[in-house]
């Protein structure tokens, strides 16, 4: 029965999509636990790029289950696009599976992300503006609606009218917007429900038969451990639990199903949208390493901030998530650089921290304190085997694991499924 989760140990775009890609192929069952189409996964297969976004990334194999659990939030035209677009290019789409408690993303929402964030100014997140907050703020405040509610057109009807009332006066009085139309709303969602009942089920139970089958299961995480709601640099996080324990609100699956934690660790750091960012760079190499990298967003195109390798983040993570091991990825992204530099710890006012801040002002105020390595400057994207890694490419591996204090599970030195050194088999 073993359950492996996969997540962000930084701020997103780590490279979780192809190391579940990777593993997934000896997994039966892939589950989406968190967040929603504001996630952007990237899967290279025969040089050919897939893009997900609602879809678990095991949906590129034949026969496999892929869940999208109750935690995550569902946008129905974001899915049903993805849908068709797989289907297009011929994948089978016939193991999905949407849990019937999982919150609907209505038009509403996309429009109050993208006003809340104008009226902020300054002060702004920079969301992706795909309604992920709206909605879960609809859930906590329990007037959400409900996969099981839009499948069922009474109820939905029923809801749709209460909650675009009540969001039309937001719309209307608070930020001069245009109301939306009740009857439009309801035929469109009525067809998407359509599309997608035949898909719909209760996640948690189909997942505890899993488990009770002995079969394996991936848990796919979406944004990261510094974007989640509760232990992320708040306010400058997502509305979702992405850690490692919001599998079990995520998904229904209790905390000693899970057996392996592997956490992805880009090789240096990229945030995209506002918040603190100690190891920042604004200067040629931060520009060089966005160049290199592509490093612009899947979903929305932003160009990611770029910086050093940030270990004292990392290392917060390993304790949030009790990771079992690390993947790396990106590495030869640094392949041209002459020196590198990784973060080891944070002082603030000369004096050492022993925590990450919760006070932003502190955070934005602390000082990274860095060790120097020298680079490799040769190109590792052919390489296969660690052994075979440049020494200083090792050792900064290594380095990173030492302060960690987590065992490296996987190297990935190139964005297609063959470019990746596994040392250790997580199934
Ligand atoms: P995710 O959101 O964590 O799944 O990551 P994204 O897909 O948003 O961004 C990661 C990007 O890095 C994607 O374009 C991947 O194809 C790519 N990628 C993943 N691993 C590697 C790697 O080891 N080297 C390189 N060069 N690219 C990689
Ligand atoms: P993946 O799964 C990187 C960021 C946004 C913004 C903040 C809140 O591809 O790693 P939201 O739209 O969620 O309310 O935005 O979170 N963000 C991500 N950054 N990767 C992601 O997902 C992200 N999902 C959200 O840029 O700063
Ligand atoms: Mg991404």
């Amino acid at each position: 029965m073993p359950a492996v989760v996969v997540i962000g140990t930084q701020w997103g775009d780590e490279g979780k999509g192809k190391i579940v890609d990777n593993l997934a192929e000896q997994a039966d069952v892939v589950v989406r636990y968190s967040g929603g189409s504001n996630a952007g996964h990237t899967v290279v297969v025969d040089g050919k790029e897939y893009k997900l976004h609602l879809l678990p990334s095991g949906i590129l194999y034949k026969g496999k289950t892929c869940v999208v659990a109750n935690g995550v939030v569902l946008d129905p035209e974001s899915i049903l696009k993805e849908l068709r677009g797989m289907e297009a290019q011929g994948i089978d789409v016939s193991g999905l599976r949407i849990s019937d408690r999982a919150h609907v993303v209505l038009p509403y929402h996309k429009k109050l992300d993208e006003l809340q964030e104008a009226a902020l100014g300054d002060a702004k997140i920079g969301t992706t503006n795909k309604g992920i907050g709206p909605c879960y703020m609809d859930k906590a405040a329990r007037v959400g609606i409900r996969v099981a509610d839009l499948i069922d057109p009474e109820v939905f009807a029923q809801k749709l009218a209460r909650n675009i009332a009540e969001k039309n006066k937001i719309l209307t009085a608070i930020y001069g917007a245009e109301p939306f139309d009740y009857a439009t709303v309801l035929a469109q969602y009525n067809e998407y429900a359509k599309q997608l009942a035949p898909y719909v089920t209760d996640t948690a139970t189909l997942l505890h038969q899993s488990v009770a089958k002995g079969e394996k299961i991936m848990f796919e995480g979406a944004q990261a451990t510094f974007l989640d709601l509760d232990h992320g640099t708040y306010p400058y996080v997502t509305s979702s639990n992405p850690i490692a324990g919001g599998v079990s609100t995520g998904a229904g699956v209790g905390p000693k199903a899970i057996t392996t934690v592997v956490g992805v660790v880009k090789a240096y750091s990229t945030r995209v949208g506002e918040g603190p960012f100690a190891t920042e760079l604004l200067n040629e190499t931060g520009d060089h390493i966005r160049q290199r990298g592509h490093e612009y967003g899947t979903t929305t195109g932003r160009p990611r901030r770029c910086g050093w390798l940030d270990a004292r983040v990392v290392r917060y993570a390993a304790m949030l998530n009790s990771l079992d091991y690390l993947a790396i990825t990106r590495l030869d992204i640094l392949d041209e650089l002459p020196s590198l530099k990784i973060c080891v710890g944070y002082r603030h006012n000369g004096r050492l921290l022993e925590e990450i801040p919760a006070s932003l002002k502190v955070l934005a105020e602390v000082e990274p304190i860095y060790e120097e390595m020298p680079g490799w400057q040769q190109d590792i994207s052919g390489i296969r085997k660690y052994e075979d890694l440049p020494l200083n490419a090792r050792r900064y591996v290594e380095r990173l694991s030492e302060v960690v204090g987590v065992p490296l599970g996987i190297v990935s030195v190139g964005p297609g499924r063959e470019q990746t050194i596994i040392l250790k088999k997580m199934f």
